[in-house]
């Protein structure tokens, strides 16, 4: 299984790779070069694409075309480029090192650095708004999509967690907080591009309703993980400054499980993923072994 999923997984983000290149191998008029250079620099530095390819392999699952989903999967890789912009901003978590490459802020300085953030933030938006055929997908549906979509991104979304991430004074230290931040600034977008690939195919309540439990268990073992990583794995292997969580005296499921605990919680969260999967008569099998591969990752 799990050469199945990281094979299946390196191929589909070999074909996002090559989609975001297309867009970005132009520059769209009016967009000053320096800007332009900052937004490609950041999107093009690597990274698993995990969002874009649930978004696509979702909506695939119920029978859609994957050209007619993939603008909107590509806006849900610049949203969480230009969140991961501002995460390493010296305002926050003050980091020189993404995706195996310096900061955008190290290279184009931070006032730079925000306005790319913001510029990947109100593109993820107008690209798909421009570019997804309003002919074969209904009106109803893009608005549906587009208000989970907005929803991830804003106050009670990554905004409202990277808030409650950041500032001593909303600081609590216990694991239901800690749960509340991995839900806002990560699991959330995750959720929505399962969500909002099954709603734009025009998939029924009750699918939409099993990927929305999938998305959020899921996204919740995945930023479980990340804060075992940043204390076990490497910089070469994270393309990330590992360690930073601690020397930032962050809140993490770490400090308050511990390793092996937060590992159990992982599992566990992955297991309620894959469950909320049964319920549905589709083939679920990429996303089961998914759950499987993310919980158990090492990079
Ligand atoms: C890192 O996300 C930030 C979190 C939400 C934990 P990813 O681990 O998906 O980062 P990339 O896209 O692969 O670089
Ligand atoms: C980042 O969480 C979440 C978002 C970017 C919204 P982290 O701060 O844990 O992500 P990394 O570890 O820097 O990738
Ligand atoms: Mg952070
Ligand atoms: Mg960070
Ligand atoms: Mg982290």
């Amino acid at each position: 299984m799990s050469n199945f999923i990281r094979e299946e997984l390196e191929k589909e983000r070999k074909w996002i790779d090559t989609q975001l290149s297309l867009v970005c191998s132009q520059k769209p008029k009016n967009i000053p070069s320096r800007l332009w250079e900052s937004m490609v620099y950041s999107l093009m530095a690597g990274g698993k694409r995990l969002r874009p390819i649930l978004c696509i392999k979702t909506a695939e699952t119920m029978g859609a075309d994957r050209k007619e989903i993939l603008p909107m999967a590509l806006a849900f890789e610049m949203i969480h480029t230009a969140s991961l912009i501002h995460d390493d901003l010296p305002a926050m978590d003050n980091d020189s090192l993404r995706r195996g490459k310096p900061t955008n802020h190290i290279i184009f300085g931070e006032t730079l650095a925000i306005l790319a953030g913001d510029a990947l933030l109100a593109w993820g938006f107008e690209y798909p708004l421009f570019h997804l055929n309003r002919e074969n997908i209904p009106a109803e549906r893009i608005i549906k999509a587009f208000s989970i979509f907005s929803q991830a991104i804003g106050p009670s979304g990554i905004c409202g967690g990277q808030v409650l991430d950041t500032d001593l004074q909303s600081y609590q230290d216990n694991a239901d907080f800690v749960l509340r931040i991995a839900r806002q600034k990560t699991a959330i977008l995750i959720q929505s591009s399962v969500t909002v690939g099954a709603i734009l195919a025009g998939a029924p309540a009750l699918v939409v309703d099993a990927f929305e439990k999938y998305g959020e268990h899921l996204g919740l073992a995945f930023q479980i993980v990340d804060d075992i990583l940043d204390v076990t794995a490497t910089a070469k292997v994270l393309g990330k400054t590992p360690g930073k969580d601690a020397q930032q005296e962050k809140n993490t499921f770490v400090t308050v499980w511990g390793i092996a605990e937060a590992r159990r919680r992982a599992l566990e969260e992955s297991e309620r993923a894959r469950d909320a999967l049964n319920l549905i008569d589709m083939p679920t099998s990429f996303f089961q072994d998914l759950a499987i591969f993310l919980s158990e990752r090492s990079c």
